[in-house]
């Protein structure tokens, strides 16, 4: 098994990923450990000072399409937990797109809308949007929430914050056609690290 990397090494991190760890090992579901995680979620989302600006930056060559960078702060070494920033640029948004695990996602900067689609008749149907700004935060509990597309709203580049339960973006995941709901394999990488087997296909 791979050793837990650190991309962005700081006590700050440390201290966030260890109590995650923690209330996730306390925690009889997802929904428990979201709601013990939740605090300390909220406090990394309003400091100002934890996230340097690379992370904050976006990536012209990026997985996600749209200059759209996702840069790996943390991740475990057996894929059970990954802590990501998403940067998208003004007008820019991500495809439809699934996470395949629960965790939590904030906005730390700008602006975002989204769209949150939910299957339907051998389709998908647009279940519910919202406007976020710096600060607010949601879970997805997959199967629940699990599908959505953001976009940037703001004059400024938006940067949200993803605490999910797998290496998500080294995930083999699913795209999505909002019209048809035709899916497609989706692995967004990261701009800043590999995954183990990049020359890999998607899985079935
Ligand atoms: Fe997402």
């Amino acid at each position: 098994m791979a050793a837990d990397e650190y991309v962005l090494d700081t006590p700050r991190v440390h201290e966030f990923i260890e109590d995650v760890q923690a209330a996730v090992g306390r925690a009889a579901s997802p929904g428990e450990a979201i709601d013990a995680i939740r605090p300390r979620f909220a406090e990394l989302l309003a400091d100002p000072d934890w996230l340097p600006r690379t992370f904050q930056e976006p990536a012209p060559e990026s997985g996600m399409g749209g200059g759209i960078g996702q840069w790996l702060l943390y991740r475990a070494g057996d894929g059970s937990l990954s802590l990501f920033s998403l940067v998208v640029p003004p007008g820019a948004e991500t495809p439809v797109h699934d996470h395949l695990a629960w965790g939590l996602v904030g906005l730390y900067r700008g602006a975002q809308d989204e769209e949150i689609f939910t299957p339907d008749d051998g389709g998908l149907r647009i279940s519910a949007r919202r406007s976020i700004a710096p600060g607010d935060f949601y879970p997805l509990i997959p199967p629940l929430d699990d599908i959505h597309r953001v976009r940037t709203t703001s004059a400024e580049t938006s940067v949200s914050i993803h605490l999910l339960t797998n290496d998500t973006g080294c995930t083999w995941r699913h795209a999505y056609d909002p019209d048809s709901g035709q899916q497609r394999p989706f692995r967004s990488g990261y701009v800043n690290v590999d995954c183990e087997d990049d020359d890999a296909s998607p899985r079935p």
